[in-house]
Parts: structure tokens; C-alpha cells; sequence
């Protein structure tokens, strides 16, 4: 294992002020953020969007990393030009999403497994090939009443730290994202209980199967009401909660921590974030930045809808709100 590439990998993607991307929205998702909008379901409208991204001025400025779906790998603008080497020459590394989806646990209702394991190392090498340094894997973890199980958390975990291994060994660094949902009417407390537990295991896990810390990065969801909850704090209250769970799970090795944003605005999420380094940034011993896709990205998506004289726009948009949040990064940013 080139422990010694992973690290430098990580720190780059974890470097100054800079955060993630993430545009690895699979079919599904991608089609269902068009429909909404009204903009045709097809691959080379996909194309087009992901163009706008990977072409947007100054965007290099604010994130470090990109992390595409496989769709994405082998595409080209107009001109020919493939997006990977797009992103090269702007200096940002490449990564993507290689789980294949989380799918129900068999014997217990309303949980869910990912998918992605058979065939794993033959994907890696072949993206590692391309040019490609980081990957992802995303576990979903749903709160309701008797769950998340032991069981799921356990198996999540396992399978979370099988993909990191595999990374580590092809010379990706793996993003470790095991996202407790915002959805439904928990408390704060509640989300805090099982964020806390879901880390927990995962690093034991990730420990057993020899993960090196310094060269992976976790993606965790903040520790935040559920959506339904009729009491919703303040950023300070969330950055106390949060930061407070993390200090207790999250080694200090670990390469970085870089915030999925779940579904809250993306006011709320550079506001949260921006508080986490306001108020804590002296105590925490990994670099914390965010690795969002729809709190930098749904604004862009709402002024483009599909329209060729929408584009620059759309692009301003989206290089604005990834400055945001890298100002959060520096507890600089304000609405
Ligand atoms: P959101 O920031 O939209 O939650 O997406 C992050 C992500 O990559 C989910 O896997």
C-alpha cells in the first residue's frame, strides 16, 4: 500500500480553504432533479449540466476535488475535450462514486444495505488508470421508531470499511460517507445518539480491516433535527452537538472531514459549517470542510432549467455558493 501517495492525496484534497463537490448524482437522482425542473431526462442533457460545471470559471478556487459518477468519466465537451482532463488542467482532483446503491436488508424492514463490492477491485484499477485519485461509497442510516438496528449499523460499517481497504490498496483514497437521514420528526438528541453510535462502529470496523486513517476521509452528515421535528435549533446549538460527537468517535489521524448536506438549504449548511469553525476551530485535530452536491449545486440547477442562455448564470451561481462555503471553511462567511 502507497501509504505515503494516500496522504498526499488526502492533504490535497483537505488543502487551505477548499472543499469537495460532489457531482456524482446517479441516473435516478440526476433525472429526478431535471423533472422537477422540466429539463429532458436524457444523457446529453446530463452532459450538458456536467459541462457547465467542470467549465465554470474560478471554481478551482474554492474545490479541490470532484467527485463524478461513471457516466461522467467518459465524457466530452462540444469541442472534445473529456471532462477528466478538464478538471486536471484546473487542478482538481478527480474522484467517484463507486457503490451501486443501497437496496433493502433482508429481515429488516425499512433498512438498507449499499451494494458494490463484487468487482470492486477491477473498477478501481480501471479508474485508477484514468487518472482518477479518490472514491466514494455512501451508506444511508434512516431513524424512525426501533431503528437504525444493530444490525444495519454493523453491516454498513463492515461493508464501508471492505470498500476502504480495497481503495487504499488500488491507491484511491476512500471517502467514507455513512449518512444518518434528516428525514423524519427526531430531535436533535436523537440524531446525535445514532450519529455517534453509527461513527463509533465504523471506525472500529475500519480499524479491524487496517484502514490507514491519515489516508481516508469521512463524510458525515452534521448532527441536525430531523426535517419534521418541531424544534429546530440555531447553528450554535448544531455546531455544539456536532463537534461535541465528533471529538468523541472521529481519531485525530483521520485525513479529513468533509460534510455531506443532506437535504438542509444551502443557507443553513454554510451557516452550520461557518459556526463549526467560529466556535471550535482551535479544538479540532482534522481539517473540516464540505463535500456538498445540492448545497452548491441546486441554486445553479434552478437558473440553468436546461437553457443555453442560462449558462453563465447558472455557473456564477454555482462558483458563488462554493465560495461560501470555503469562506465557512475560514469562519468568514456571511449571508
Ligand atoms: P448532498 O450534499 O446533496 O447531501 O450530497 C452529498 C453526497 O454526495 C451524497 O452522497
Amino acid at each position: 500500500m502507497d501509504i505515503h501517495g494516500l496522504k498526499n492525496t488526502a492533504q490535497r484534497l483537505m488543502a487551505d480553504d477548499k472543499g469537495l463537490l460532489a457531482m456524482d448524482e446517479s441516473l435516478g437522482t440526476c433525472n429526478k432533479r431535471f423533472e422537477a425542473l422540466g429539463i429532458p431526462q436524457t444523457e446529453e442533457y446530463r452532459r450538458k449540466y456536467r459541462q457547465l460545471i467542470v467549465t465554470t470559471p474560478q471554481l478551482e478556487e474554492s474545490i479541490s476535488g470532484a467527485i463524478l459518477f461513471d457516466e461522467t468519466v467518459y465524457q466530452k465537451t462540444e469541442d472534445g475535450v473529456s471532462f477528466l482532463s478538464l478538471l486536471e488542467h484546473k487542478g482538481i482532483i478527480a474522484g467517484i462514486k463507486v457503490d451501486q446503491g443501497a437496496v433493502p436488508l433482508a429481515a429488516f424492514p425499512d433498512e438498507k444495505i449499499t451494494e458494490g463490492l463484487d468487482g470492486l477491485r477491477q473498477r478501481l484499477e480501471s479508474y485508477y488508470a484514468l487518472g482518477i485519485r479518490f472514491a466514494k461509497w455512501r451508506a444511508v442510516i434512516k431513524i424512525d421508531e426501533g431503528i437504525p438496528t444493530k444490525a444495519c449499523i454493523k453491516a454498513n460499517a463492515l461493508t464501508l470499511a471492505r470498500y476502504a481497504t480495497l481503495c487504499q490498496e488500488t491507491g484511491l483514497v476512500p471517502i467514507v460517507e455513512p449518512e444518518v437521514l434528516m428525514d423524519g420528526n427526531h430531535t436533535l438528541e436523537r440524531c446525535a445518539e445514532v450519529t455517534q453510535d453509527v461513527l463509533k462502529e465504523v471506525f472500529n470496523e475500519l480499524y479491524e480491516q487496517r484502514v490507514c486513517l491519515e489516508g481516508m476521509i469521512l463524510k458525515p452528515n452534521m448532527v441536525v433535527p430531523g426535517l419534521n421535528c418541531n424544534v429546530q435549533q440555531k447553528a450554535e446549538d448544531i455546531a455544539e452537538a456536532t463537534i461535541s460527537c465528533f471529538l468523541k468517535v472521529i481519531p485525530a489521524a483521520v485525513g479529513g472531514v468533509a460534510f455531506l448536506s443532506g437535504g438542509q438549504s444551502y443557507e443553513l449548511a454554510s451557516e452550520r459549517l461557518n459556526m463549526m469553525h467560529l466556535r471550535f476551530g482551535q479544538v479540532m485535530p482534522w481539517p473540516l470542510t464540505f463535500s456538498f452536491s445540492r448545497a452548491i449545486q441546486q441554486p445553479a440547477l434552478d437558473i440553468w432549467k436546461g437553457e443555453d442562455q442560462n449558462i453563465a448564470a447558472a455557473q456564477k451561481m454555482l462558483a458563488y455558493r462554493a465560495s461560501c462555503n470555503s469562506a465557512a471553511r475560514r469562519a468568514e462567511y456571511s449571508q
